[in-house]
């Protein structure tokens, strides 16, 4: 297994290799159809073994002019962490961790942060990998049911039919009915 830095040619695979990690995850809808490119600078590897894309990391970073992490200080956001699910639990994801910690710490980056939901094992594996838990908020998706119950537009012949939130109140127990809700929470790591 290699880990190194993602270059164009990689696309397809770092495409395939995303979908299906996520595919047993909270994030199984959450598909992209090609690699965004970031506005800030960025670390991108991937983990190559058998010829394929079993792993990647993407952090776009905070620089002097722009600030892409949520909490003070310099840091890097990461975007996608992913293993694919038929080479998860061989310890990539650590290894692509630690490359990518050890990149940050030669931009004097400050701190990792990374955002995830509480269904699955990703806020444990976080955890094993020195990461602390400092926010949390609500995701809520909303089934035409539950749309029945929530504010319409005022326009009649515009009718959602299903809808994505984030709830950031203290009072989620109102949404006890929605049966896809997470709690998105926030890790971060120091470096
Ligand atoms: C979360 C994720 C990135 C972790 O990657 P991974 O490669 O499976 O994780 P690792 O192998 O490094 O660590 C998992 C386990 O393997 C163990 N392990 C580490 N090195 C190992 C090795 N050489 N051989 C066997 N097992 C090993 C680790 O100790 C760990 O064990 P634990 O369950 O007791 O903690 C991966 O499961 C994934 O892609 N999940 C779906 C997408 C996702 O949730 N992304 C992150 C949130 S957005």
């Amino acid at each position: 297994m290699e880990i190194r830095n993602y270059q164009a040619s990689d696309e397809r695979g770092w495409v395939r290799c995303r979908v299906l990690s996520f595919l047993d995850t909270a994030y199984y809808d959450d598909v992209h159809r090609e690699k965004e490119k970031f506005e800030n600078p960025s670390i991108e590897l991937v983990a190559e073994k058998d010829n394929q894309i079993v792993g990647l990391i993407d952090i776009e970073y905070d620089t002097e002019d722009e600030k892409v992490c949520s909490e003070e200080g310099t840091g890097g956001m990461i975007w996608h962490l992913a293993v694919h699910p038929d080479y998860q639990n061989e310890g990539i994801g650590s290894q692509l961790m630690e490359r990518a910690s050890e990149e940050a710490i030669k931009l004097n980056l400050e701190f990792l942060e990374a955002w995830t939901r509480d269904a699955g094992n990703s806020a444990a594996w976080f955890e094993k990998n020195a990461y602390r838990q400092v926010d949390e908020y609500y995701h809520l998706y909303l089934s035409d049911q539950d749309m029945a119950h929530t504010v319409q537009p005022g326009d009649d012949n515009l009718q959602p039919l299903y809808m994505f939130a984030q709830y950031t109140g203290d009072n989620i127990e109102q949404f006890e009915s929605i049966e896809r809700k997470y709690k998105c929470m926030c890790y971060i790591r120091n470096l």
